[in-house]
């Protein structure tokens, strides 16, 4: 995983040359963020999945990247003051701290945008697998899915809400883009009917146990460990899966997800060894 993540954070960091530009403060700006110390996890699932299917990597790399650029904005959206309103971010000051409102607002439109060119770019791919990334990419992304979940999150401040409503936030506003990333492992690799439903059910079930564990960490955990400041669920009055299961049960249920996650594995035609192995950095 290490090789992959090294090979994902390289292509990442000569993404953006910074050139003689009039605007080179948002190359500046981009390459900021996404420089920064990242999981990439999103990027290191489609990359597994194509290993398991003997996929060349080269080939699809620039496909998992556009997905954590998409990832990459939506942190530094998140970030602001006018949504989770957080200083920190990545073990660094978030965007808007090291520069100001308006440059982290463009700087999240150009990479969000930029993901959907560097798709259209990507060399030795058909017309036909492109428009279906871009497809996936576009609905996990969007209004339905992620930004939904955005929705529902920022409105649920200072409110009680119910388990049902908790989970459609957590769904949309995380595991959208871990089912994108399975997506696109099964779209890059041709994956059969059988094999894309249940890469997608393990992405569902590992994105839904991922956000329960980030809500559980923001109060058990420390500012050093996760790059970003601890209790801001709590400050902020957020509802989240402590605050409407409480510690036990949430730690129960993620668990449960992880279980499911394994199950939809066993399921699938291929060699799981290193997507188990995912599971278990996540856990
Ligand atoms: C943070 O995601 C936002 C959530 C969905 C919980 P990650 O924990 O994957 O963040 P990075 O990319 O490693 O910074
Ligand atoms: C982030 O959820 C989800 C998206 C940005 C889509 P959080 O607001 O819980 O993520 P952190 O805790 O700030 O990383
Ligand atoms: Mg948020
Ligand atoms: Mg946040
Ligand atoms: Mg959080």
């Amino acid at each position: 995983m290490k090789n992959k993540i090294e090979k994902i954070n390289n292509k990442l960091s000569n993404l953006f040359e910074v050139e003689k530009k009039p605007h080179k403060i948002l190359y500046e700006a981009i390459n900021y963020s996404i420089s920064s110390k990242a999981k990439r996890l999103r990027p290191l699932l489609t990359l597994l999945i194509c290993e398991a299917y003997n996929v060349n990597l080269d080939s699809s790399i620039d496909a998992s990247i556009a997905i954590e650029l998409i990832h990459t904005y939506s942190l530094i959206h998140d970030d602001l003051p006018c949504m989770d309103d957080d200083d920190l971010r990545r073990g660094k000051p978030s965007l808007h701290k090291k520069y100001n409102e308006w440059l982290a607002i463009l700087t999240g439109d150009s990479i969000l945008t930029y993901a959907f060119e560097l798709i259209c770019n990507i060399k030795n791919l058909s017309h036909e697998k492109k428009i279906k990334l871009i497809s996936s990419l576009s609905k996990y992304a969007g209004k339905d899915h992620l930004i939904a979940g955005q929705v529902i999150d920022l409105m649920s401040e200072n409110s009680n809400i119910n388990f049902e409503t908790l989970k459609f936030m957590h769904v949309n506003k995380t595991a959208s883009l871990f089912i994108c990333a399975a997506e696109f492992g099964a779209i890059l690799c041709d994956a059969t009917k059988s094999d894309f439903e249940n890469l997608k059910l393990f992405a569902y079930n590992l994105g839904l146990a991922f956000q329960i564990r980030d809500d559980i960490l923001d109060e058990n955990s420390t500012t050093k460990d996760l790059g970003k400041k601890i209790k801001s669920d709590i400050k902020k009055n957020k509802s989240t899966a402590l605050t409407i299961l409480g510690l036990e049960k949430a730690k129960n249920l993620e668990k449960e997800l992880y279980d499911l996650a394994y199950n939809h594995l066993s399921k699938l035609s291929i060699n799981t060894q290193s997507l188990n192995d995912f599971i278990k950095i996540l856990k």
